[in-house]
């Protein structure tokens, strides 16, 4: 592509890098200058708002747009379209994504210590993770942009979520994944949805390497968190949540921590919330990472934020296995913009937190509950008050880890591991598969027990 810029409603949409504001083609990832990450800007918007509309007017747009039956309305990404780099209708890829529930969590509220707790469960979107929401709007640009082939390196959503919308929108897809480092259904979801699927024997931040030489020699797009474009679909999550609150920001948003594309997009999106006068304040935003994945925690306890300490990833919650994440300082600035913080939790925090979420009827995978792990301590920590709205981002969807859960209740999941002998503090929650013979007597006698325990409660 040769222009300099993409039109998106009345103005116009450009590539800027976030280290020397040069602007940059449409179809790269980092400046040819100083090799920063790029990042989409609307210039336009400075002398008047998205398609010539204010806060309220895209309010009242966007609301409607909920009872109309045209594909891109019915899309939670493209119902804000005024907000995203533009796209020709005939080439957006959809699935209906975003949409997502927000939930109330009561008895995790209890556990962590605030009042009101509630989760936005990006796991029910169609590939049941946050991903598709970014993935409608880059792999939509990759056709627009006339490519054939679509590449991502991953920790198995952001390959599920590739490989769906590459089906839907007729192109090919390039999936390059830690050899046994990714969950059985992630996996399974790629191959189902027509991949080519390599599973390489390295771990994530090696795939990412192998895939940044392949791009360069092929004429394949890269759709890795690092492309802006995803960037910009996963705002629309914050724009969602926001118009689901009645646009009163809560106190707190907790997002986890992998590449950092998710809270880099969140931020993003209430920088520009309040730019354009939908909000007045933001809410605080907080990065949660696993302790044997916590790289921008090192970052800024190690080095005050100014540069980035790469680790040798390692933690049972594989989304976020990253030890090398692209987005850090996107993260950063978004985290000292909102005055928000960063955590890491133990493994046994982590499984801990997802049983409480799925004892609640919600359920998510392990990566998701950091969320509530990481809030229990920022409340015993003060940074969070007990009276304060909090919203964690559950980024996928309970079965996306079934072994997980499975080896949980069973109490496998810590059997052999350095964390064996702390894993006593799970067993109030593990709910043990039970084999009886196929007798009345036996089942009604489990029930009566099981009665008699729920009256003591
Ligand atoms: C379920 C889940 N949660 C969290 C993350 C982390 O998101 P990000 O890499 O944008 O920080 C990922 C990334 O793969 C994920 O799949
Ligand atoms: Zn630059």
């Amino acid at each position: 592509m040769s222009e300099q810029a993409v039109k998106t409603g009345q103005s116009v949409s450009e590539l800027r890098c976030i280290g020397c504001c040069r602007i940059a083609l449409p179809d790269r990832f980092r400046c040819e200058h100083c090799r920063d990450l790029l990042e989409i800007v609307f210039p336009g918007w400075d002398e008047q708002g998205p398609a010539g509309l204010n806060a309220e007017g895209l309010k009242q747009l966007w609301a409607e747009r909920q009872s109309s039956f045209d594909p891109a309305d019915r899309s939670g990404v493209w119902r804000f379209r005024e907000i995203l780099p533009e796209i020709t209708t005939q080439e957006i890829i959809t699935i209906k994504e975003g949409n997502t529930p927000v939930y109330e969590l009561a008895h995790c509220a209890k556990s962590a210590g605030v009042q009101q707790l509630f989760a936005k469960h990006q796991g029910m979107n169609p590939t049941g993770s946050f991903k598709d929401t970014g993935m409608t709007v880059a792999a939509s640009f990759a056709r627009q942009a006339g490519y054939r082939w679509v590449a991502c390196a991953s920790t198995g959503n952001t390959s599920a979520s590739m490989a769906a919308y590459a089906a839907r929108g007729g192109l090919h897809s390039l999936v390059l994944i830690p050899e046994g480092k990714i969950s059985w259904s992630k996996l399974s979801q790629s191959l189902d949805y027509g991949a080519i699927t390599c599973q390489l024997k390295t771990d994530f931040d090696g795939c990412v390497r192998v895939l940044n030489e392949v791009v360069q020699k092929m004429p394949v797009y890269l759709l890795n968190s690092v492309n802006p474009y995803r960037i910009e679909g996963q705002k629309t999550v914050a724009f969602e949540l926001l118009e689901q609150f009645g646009w009163e920001p809560p106190d707190h948003i907790i997002v986890p921590g992998g590449n950092l594309a998710n809270s880099s997009a969140i931020g993003k999106a209430l920088r520009e919330m309040k730019q354009l006068g939908f909000i007045s304040r933001l809410p605080k935003i907080s990065v949660i990472q696993a302790e044997g994945a916590n790289p921008l925690i090192r970052t800024i306890r190690e080095t005050g934020g100014e540069k980035l300490v790469p680790v040798q990833a390692e933690t049972m919650a594989t989304a976020i296995r990253i030890g090398n994440p692209a987005s850090w300082k996107k993260a950063l600035r978004v985290i000292r913009e909102s005055e928000g913080t960063v955590e890491q939790v133990t493994e046994i925090e982590i499984a801990l937190a997802k049983a409480e979420i799925g004892a609640e009827g919600i359920g998510c995978e392990p990566a998701s509950a950091v969320t509530l792990a990481g809030l229990k301590k920022l409340v015993k920590q003060g940074f969070v008050k007990a009276n304060e709205r909090v919203v964690l981002i559950l980024t996928g969807h309970a079965l996306k880890d079934a072994e997980f859960t499975l080896k949980f209740h069973r109490g496998d999941l810590f059997v052999g591991t350095p964390f064996e002998s702390q894993s006593e503090v799970l067993q109030s929650q593990q709910r043990t598969p039970l084999v009886l013979e196929p007798n009345v007597d036996a089942v009604i006698h489990l029930l009566r027990t099981a009665e008699h325990g729920h009256k003591k409660d």
